[in-house]
């Protein structure tokens, strides 16, 4: 029996391509895995009124960790077009699965290291590194939203604050409310993980991207929590910084970032913004982590223009797969792999189109199996 069972979850659009690009890696250091295939995606949507069936929750139960391609977030309205003309009418709606899973599974740390590799044409700057820490269970996708506003729901808002009067003279159905909720255990794991991750590696700083000034009993929450915790690890300093704010230094200073830790929405923003400092998201990895499982995956999404023609950079994926095996335990192979997506962009012989170059997504990944001999 193989020591390890991976979930495989290509997905929509390019997935199928970076996926195998990251299985010939995985092969190259002789993972001992059993790899186990779960179909996700708008196929599933489309055909079965569900992208992510039971039969793949249950593939993932089975699973020790899992490794997700891409995935095509439609809105509403573009996703009910979709459906298969049985379906239509039935009330079905489409919820992204990744945030599916991440609630479910309770993945509430999505961990996203954007750290320069030298000689990357599309770095914004040399020697960036900073891992942002971005809450992925509550928040602004917590799911509570309506349009129109029901009236009991809008009679008890305005019980408790009188500003929602403002939004009385306009008629229901072009009222929308959105909820960002949040919990004290919420913020404080993840604040924990960021400042746990920065204590591991030697990091000076966590720096909290909020904008509690503002969103003042979430933000407020958020800030009170990062100060109880802060207290626990007395040599890392911390600092709080406004989003739109921190959009600006991180343009300017990144290198004095180490560690961001954020709220879901916020850490989705500034993860793109990060990445983008590093490459952009043909280098940029994630890590949905929990307590007892975690799904890794690209940051970017299906690129569908280019599904299956070979294309696109694979690094994001073959990065992805880094961290998953540095999750399972598995630290020299999750190095050695490190070490030669960093030959392969130091050495500038392979470069994908989004590096200004011709090589294929199946090209990069040998190249990188080949760099593997000589780390
Ligand atoms: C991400 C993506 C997802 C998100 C989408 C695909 C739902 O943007 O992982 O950053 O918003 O979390
Ligand atoms: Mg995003």
């Amino acid at each position: 029996m193989a020591k390890y069972r991976i979930a495989w979850l290509p997905g929509d659009g390019v997935g199928v391509d970076v996926m195998n690009a990251a299985r010939k890696v995985l092969d190259a250091v002789k993972l001992d895995a059993e790899y186990l295939h779960g179909d996700i995606g708008c196929e599933f949507w489309c055909k079965e009124g569900n992208p992510l069936p039971e039969r793949t929750v249950k593939v993932l139960n089975e699973s020790d960790v899992a490794l997700f391609g891409t995935i095509t977030s439609p809105s509403k309205e573009e996703a009910a077009k979709e459906l298969a003309p049985e379906l239509q009418g039935k009330g079905l709606i489409y919820s992204s699965p990744i945030v599916t899973m991440r609630q479910s599974f309770d993945l509430y740390a999505c961990v996203r290291p954007c750290r320069s590799f030298a000689k990357n044409p599309l770095n914004c700057r040399e020697n960036i590194d900073i891992t942002v820490f971005r809450e992925t269970t509550e928040g602004l996708y917590s799911g509570i939203e309506f349009c129109p506003i029901p009236e009991d729901v809008r009679v008890v808002i305005e019980k408790h604050n009188t500003k929602m009067t403002r939004f009385n003279k306009f008629p229901a159905g072009e009222v929308a409310l959105s909820a960002r909720i949040m919990t004290q255990t919420g913020c404080e794991r993840i604040i924990r993980k960021a400042f746990e991750f920065a204590k591991a590696n030697n990091k000076p700083s966590v720096t909290l991207v909020e904008k509690s000034n503002m969103l003042r009993e979430t933000g407020g929450l958020m800030l009170r929590t990062m100060k109880r915790i802060a207290t626990e690890y007395p040599d890392i300093s911390w600092n709080e910084a406004n989003i739109d704010a921190l959009c600006m230094w991180l343009l300017k200073n990144p290198e004095r970032y180490h560690v961001l830790v954020a709220e879901n929405m916020f850490g989705d923003i500034i993860s793109d913004l990060c990445a983008q400092l590093v490459g952009g998201l043909g280098f940029a990895c994630s890590g949905n982590i929990g307590d007892r499982y975690a799904i890794f995956e690209p940051t970017h999404g299906p690129a569908l223009k280019y599904a299956g023609q070979n294309k696109v950079n694979p690094l994001a994926t073959i990065l992805a797969a880094m961290m998953m095996i540095d999750w399972l335990g598995e630290k020299e192979p999750a190095r050695r792999i490190h070490a030669a997506v960093a030959v392969v962009v130091a050495e500038a012989k392979a470069r994908t189109s989004d590096m200004g170059g011709s090589t294929t997504t199946s090209d990069m990944a040998d190249a990188v199996v080949e760099a593997l001999k000589r780390v």
